[in-house]
């Protein structure tokens, strides 16, 4: 039997725009969707009207989703070949954006990053869904010093090569309400009256988590990116030292920053990474060995201005008592 994507590719049953042959409103396959991207990601599909799935190892993270209409979390396991292909049966999409920063014992970064979007893959090619739209990140390289990164690619060729009609992401850093960076680093100047710095000069171009979901959702229905990678970064480039001064500042804790030379840099990441849920592994320090920023501007076919940092973050970091006064304001212009 022809799967529902496959049949409207050639028959074009369910129209959409000049570049479109994924049904306007699909059945989408979203893995990660629990996470810090995927919860924007799969409510801008519920907002467009998709029938999306979110295959998930924990239902209970799924939570913030359960009120969304047209969005039903799943729970299973990702790497079981028989409950991908039960999803994916029932799909015209798949969406991957399952990641992690710290590889565990049995989680390795080749299990998560390469091995699980071959699965994928394979679960499509036989559930008959011939789109996927794969998550990777700016600087993945087979020859990066990462292996977040080196896997990263590793993922990426898979799914290039899987003769699906695939359209590949690479974000620099994403931030928004409840991002892991900026966050941590407003946690840490609360707490430290220091902050001593490894990667201080490093640069990354942070990207809105709101445009990089709404990238993600348009790709979707939007065939004209089959076949891309896209590099997303926001509008400016920040050294790491001006990031962390910026969220200090910002979250109310102006804090002295101390960087750390690769000595001690190193040193500071082989005690964290003994942490669990580390703050810092010598892998993330290697991934900072490159800068983290856009050769080009956003792609012009999202027709998205990027958010500033700027505009966005003091949302979110702001101490209470600033919010309570914005809130205030706001109150007023209401009345
Ligand atoms: N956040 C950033 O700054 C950033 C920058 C560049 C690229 N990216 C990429 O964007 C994607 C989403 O990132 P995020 O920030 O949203 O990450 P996140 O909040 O940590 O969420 C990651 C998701 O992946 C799944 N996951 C995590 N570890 C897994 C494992 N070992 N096996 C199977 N599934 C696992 C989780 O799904 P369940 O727990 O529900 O199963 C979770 O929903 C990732 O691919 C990441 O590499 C993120």
């Amino acid at each position: 039997m022809i799967a529902p994507a496959v049949a409207s590719a050639i028959t074009g049953a369910h129209g959409g725009t000049m570049h479109s042959r994924t049904p306007m409103k699909a059945r989408v396959l979203v893995l990660g969707g629990t996470g810090f991207v995927g919860r924007h990601v799969v409510a801008k599909l519920s907002a467009a009207g998709h029938d999306v799935t979110v295959l998930t190892r924990s239902r209970e993270r799924g939570r913030p989703l359960f009120l969304l209409p047209t969005v039903r979390v799943l729970e299973g396991d990702p790497y079981d070949a028989a409950t991908l292909l039960r999803r994916t049966r029932n799909a015209d999409v798949a969406i991957n954006l399952v990641g992690t920063l710290h590889a565990r014992r049995r989680d390795t970064f080749d299990r998560v990053h390469v091995a699980l979007p071959r699965m994928l893959v394979d679960a499509c090619r036989q559930g008959g869904v011939s789109r996927i739209v794969h998550m990777s990140a700016l600087g993945a390289s087979a020859e990066a010093a990462s292996a977040y990164l080196r896997s990263k690619a590793g993922g990426e060729a898979v799914v290039a090569d899987s003769g699906l009609r695939f359209t590949i992401f690479r974000p620099s850093v994403i931030f928004g309400s409840g991002d892991t960076f900026l966050n941590l680093f407003a946690r840490l100047a609360a707490t430290f009256p220091v902050i001593p710095l490894a990667g201080a000069s490093a640069r990354f171009q942070p990207v809105f988590v709101g445009d990089v979901a709404a990238c993600i959702a348009r790709s979707v229905v939007d065939d004209a990116t089959i076949g891309q990678r896209y590099a997303l970064c926001g509008p400016k480039a920040y050294t790491l030292e001006e990031l962390v001064r910026y969220v200090a500042d910002t979250s109310g804790h102006p804090r002295p920053i101390m960087p750390l030379g690769p000595g001690l840099a190193n040193l500071q990441a082989r005690v964290l990474e003994l942490l669990p849920g580390p703050l810092l592994t010598r892998d993330n320090l290697a991934s900072m060995q490159h800068d983290n920023v856009c050769e080009g501007p956003f792609p012009a076919e999202f027709g998205i201005a990027p958010a500033t940092l700027e505009a966005i973050a003091p949302e979110y970091l702001a101490p209470v008592s600033l919010h309570s006064r914005f809130d205030i304001f706001r109150a007023r212009d209401s009345l």
